[in-house]
């Protein structure tokens, strides 16, 4: 199979910077890749770095780890950094957040503690339940915008890195609809200098490291790269961009669960999901206008599996109802309820009942890491714009204008495999199969 991108090796260092330095997520994945390197752990999770990827015919018996058929990043190699509202090292916020024991952050305590934050854009406005004093100053959000340009160049020349990845693990940003400043790049840089309400602080994040060639994940659900701007400033630039919202805990089993009614033509009459959590996300979340951020997002993916207006019979008037609450006993070991109410053959009714009792952070920490490896061999391969086959990471994937986004864990799946199988000049698999019959 011909290929179309040329992947350039990774020589040298990669800078990871995260938006969020100090908290649960990015301190979990910041330990974890330091205990990792250094032996002490093993990176469950991540299919960078424990999965492996069928080549060719199932009698060749070719399944070698992703990280060998394509050339990423190593961890030895990661160089990082990022920016907080909260002026203290990670160790201590590592600390604070509880998710990791202290066996495992006093083993990494040098390195953790070694890590400071930048000082952060940030207003309240947006995320109303935060407030921190280490922040920028400025005018203008156009200025705020320059002054993260110049902490990505000046990180890149300490820590004389080529090539960066940004992440945003910050907080989840108030509900924005998508309006006249997003809609192309004149507009929002126009906006920036008028202080428009509607660019929110992860939209300056996004537009600094796009003009600076770094590409962006959005690990939230905010609005920030789903706009027309962004998307024709990354294209540009010729910079990969991905989002929105990690899919770890309850979306990630409903992604699972869905497609099996689907694909049974089990009818479903409703869903009641409800979550218990008691982090620091939760209490942001326990804001009406972030949770209707989160809630959007969240609401969003059985539409998409479903399909009611292929199936009326089956999924036109199903009751989704989506809850978080904030629940301080619990830290960041949230526990999830899911009640599935289904109908079978000749609609008789049936339950499904999902209790999952998980960790934000630990189930977060490694698709931290896919992504800062994956989208720089995105950017290494030529590969700009959004990243649809990394969808596999997203409760609400960005996918190209007229499409829908394709929700089922297992298509995803099967999508970033063959994009890695096309990258490498290797055969895509289809699962066909009628050779082995001949
Ligand atoms: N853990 C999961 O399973 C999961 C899943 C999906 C999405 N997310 C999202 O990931 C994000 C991080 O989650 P978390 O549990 O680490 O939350 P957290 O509250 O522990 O961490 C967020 C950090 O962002 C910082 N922050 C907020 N606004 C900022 C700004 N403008 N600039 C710089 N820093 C800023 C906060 O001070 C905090 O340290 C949240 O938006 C959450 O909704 C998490």
């Amino acid at each position: 199979m011909q290929r179309l991108h040329e992947i350039q090796k990774p020589k040298g260092k990669l800078g990871v910077l995260l938006v969020g330095l100090n908290g649960a997520v990015s301190t979990t994945f910041l330990a974890g890749v330091m205990a990792v390197r250094k032996g002490l752990a093993q990176p469950i999770g991540s299919l960078t770095q424990m999965g492996h990827i069928r080549l060719g015919k199932r009698t060749e018996h070719r399944s070698p780890l992703i990280k060998d058929l394509v050339d990423l990043a190593k961890l030895d190699d990661l160089a990082f950094g990022g920016w907080d509202i909260r002026n203290e090292n990670c160790y201590e916020s590592a600390v604070h957040a509880g998710v990791l024991h202290r066996e495992h952050l006093d083993a990494v305590k040098k390195e953790l503690q070694a890590l400071q934050p930048m000082k952060a854009v940030f207003d309240r406005f947006y995320v109303k339940r935060l407030q921190g004093s280490h922040v920028k100053k400025g005018k203008t959000k156009f200025d705020w915008m320059e002054k993260l340009r110049e902490d990505i160049r000046s990180f890149k020349e300490q820590q004389e890195l080529d090539r960066c990845v940004l992440i945003w693990c910050g907080s989840t940003e108030v509900f924005i609809s998508m309006n006249g400043v997003h809609k192309n790049l004149k507009r929002f840089e126009e906006g920036m200098k008028k202080n428009h309400t509607d660019i929110a602080p992860s939209m300056l994040y996004a537009y600094a490291a796009l003009k600076e060639g770094v590409p962006f994940a959005n690990g939230a659900p905010n609005l920030t790269l789903d706009m027309p701007a962004m998307i024709e400033l990354a294209k540009e630039n010729n910079v990969p961009i991905a989002g929105k919202d990690f899919k770890t805990g309850q979306t990630l089993v409903k992604t699972v669960i869905a497609p099996m009614l689907k694909a049974r033509l089990l009818g479903l009459s409703g869903w009641f999901s409800s979550n218990i959590l008691g982090n620091r996300d939760g209490e942001v979340l326990d804001d009406p206008d972030s949770f209707k951020t989160k809630e959007e997002s969240k609401l969003s993916v059985l539409e998409g599996i479903l399909q009611p207006e292929l199936y009326p019979d089956l999924y036109k008037d199903y009751y989704h109802k989506v809850r978080i609450n904030y629940y301080p006993p619990r830290g960041d070991n949230k526990e999830s309820w899911d009640n599935i109410d289904i109908f079978g053959w000749l609609s008789y009714p049936m339950q499904v009942k999902i209790n999952f009792l998980c960790r934000d952070s630990i189930l977060a920490a490694p698709i931290v890491l896919d992504l800062v490896l994956f989208m720089d061999l995105a950017q290494r391969a030529g590969m700009k714009g959004i990243q649809e086959w990394l969808s596999f990471y997203f409760k609400s994937p960005m996918v190209a204008k007229g499409l829908y986004p394709e929700h089922d864990l297992f298509i995803q799946l099967m999508k970033l495999k063959n994009t890695l199988r096309y990258l490498k000049g290797e055969e895509l698999i289809t699962h066909l199969g009628l050779e082995y019959y001949d």
